[in-house]
């Protein structure tokens, strides 16, 4: 197996985070970093925070904390900023989506009060639910870039950071089919100077953030750096980018479940999804334009996993629906209801049912921090483009034009470990196994 040393740089200084649309997932992530940092909880399900690596074979019985293998930036190194349509500050924000006990946000209130949003980038016609009046106003959608730019830098210099990341946590805005100005960073430049309606809010953002050379994720489903145009951009600047849409809830489950029915080759007729959930996300996504741009990347999900082609007697009529209604008493506390008609020997059906009460933002928060961390060490080292090793975290992952995504989790998982394994200067492990029973040399 090859060891490799790759040269990153160290994590000097402070690291910026962010984030377009203060709402649930931000608020929930920014008070939980305060509250990690001040001891008062425990930052679960973060790898960059709680992660360990098996290194070496297994008999040398070693394994370290992804952290104290890779230098990544501290907690106590991160400040926080972002953009939202609402002049709340992050302490109102979090107030408001309800997410977090009150009595712990009152805990770490100084640092959220003095979060506040800059002026947004926002259309109604792109998010047609909600609207606010804290708003940028420029001549053409390139004014609306600039203006994005020298919020960045401003920030920077405020608050003395090293380096900055993007994490795009605002509202899913509708679905909007590629265009010829997303094909390559010359047509994209000229569309934004004549306004093209094919570029919403979230690419504005996402080319400012290139522009600025500011590693770029996006955590909702609709288009934003998933263009030929700003991938171009990304390369050229040596930018990192990744998306799409942060892998939580049902979509996360399905990632789990699927890639075990196919391992055991069991046959799949049907599998039925809908959630109830009671938030500003939820709202936003009643609306068919916006909740088409997440059904598109939920449904994507089964189809890429079970491969009908290679396997039609097995998954070739899949009856996959996906739904999800607004219910405002729920909050941010989802439910979930899949019901899943299996087959297996002889064709004889079977049913799974799976029940999830899920906290929305809760399960987002860690994704958002690994990400803000994980797009960091990427860029120290070079990596730019699009972040594949980061799969992981999403419903619908990029990979380089012509390479199908990977959705199975232990796949994700397995290249997320092995690309810290070779940033380490650690052996990859693909757990063939056979040095150990004398069949093959080590
Ligand atoms: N929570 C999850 O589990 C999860 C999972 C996958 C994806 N997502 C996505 O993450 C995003 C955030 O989710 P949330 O629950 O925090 O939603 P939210 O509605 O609580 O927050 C979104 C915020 O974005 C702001 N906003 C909208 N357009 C904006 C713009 N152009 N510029 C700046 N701010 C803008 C809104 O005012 C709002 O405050 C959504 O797109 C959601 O679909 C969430």
């Amino acid at each position: 197996m090859t060891r490799t040393k790759v040269n990153i740089k160290p994590p000097r200084g402070k690291l910026g985070v962010l984030l377009p649309g203060m709402g649930a997932v931000s608020t929930t992530f920014i008070a939980g970093v305060e509250a990690v940092r001040r001891g008062l909880g425990e930052a679960v399900g973060s790898l960059t925070q709680l992660g360990r690596l098996r290194l070496g074979k297994r008999t040398e019985n070693r394994s370290a904390l992804i952290r104290d293998l890779i230098p990544l930036s501290q907690l106590e190194t991160l400040c926080f900023g972002g953009w939202d349509i609402f002049e709340d500050s992050a302490y109102e924000a979090a107030a408001k989506a309800k997410v977090l006990e009150a009595s712990l946000l009152e805990k770490v209130r100084p640092a959220l009060e003095s979060i506040k949003p800059f002026s947004a980038v926002f259309d109604p016609h792109y998010v047609t639910q909600i609207s606010g009046s804290h708003l940028k106003a420029g001549h053409n959608k390139m004014e609306l870039a600039s203006m994005l730019r020298e919020d960045i830098r401003r920030f920077k210099k405020d608050n003395q950071c090293d380096r900055l990341v993007m994490i795009w946590c605002a509202s899913t805005e509708r679905y909007l089919e590629p265009a010829p100005c997303h094909e390559s960073i010359e047509r994209f430049e000229k569309g934004l100077t004549n306004n093209d309606p094919e570029i919403p809010p979230s690419q504005i953002y996402a080319y400012a953030a290139i522009k600025e050379r500011v590693p770029f994720a996006n955590g909702s489903p609709n288009r934003s750096v998933e263009l030929p145009a700003l991938q171009q951009l990304a390369r050229e600047m040596r930018v990192p980018i990744a998306g799409s849409d942060f892998k939580t809830g049902q979509t996360l489950m399905k990632t789990i479940i699927a890639p075990g029915l196919k391992a055991r080759l069991l046959g799949l007729s049907g599998w039925y999804s809908t959630n109830i959930l009671g938030n500003r996300d939820g709202e936003v996504l009643a609306d068919p334009g916006s909740f088409k741009t997440k059904e598109v990347s939920k449904l994507s999900v089964l189809e890429q996993i079970l491969e009908p082609s290679v396997y039609p007697q097995l998954y070739g009529k899949v009856h996959h629906q996906v739904s999800i209604n607004y219910y405002p008493p729920r909050g941010d506390n989802k439910e979930g209801w899949d019901n899943i008609d299996i087959f297996g020997w002889l064709g004889y059906p079977m049913q799974i049912k799976v029940n999830f009460l899920c906290r929305d933002s809760i399960l987002a928060a860690p994704i958002v921090l690994d990400l803000a961390l994980f797009l960091d060490l990427a860029q120290r080292c070079d990596f730019h483009g699009i972040q594949e090793w980061l799969s992981f975290y999403f419903k619908s992952p990029l990979a380089a034009p012509g390479l199908k995504p990977e959705h199975d989790l232990t796949v994700q998982q397995l290249k997320l470990h092995n690309t810290l394994r070779f940033l380490g200067g650690e052996e990859l492990i693909n757990h063939l196994g056979l040095t150990y029973y004398g069949i093959v040399e080590e």
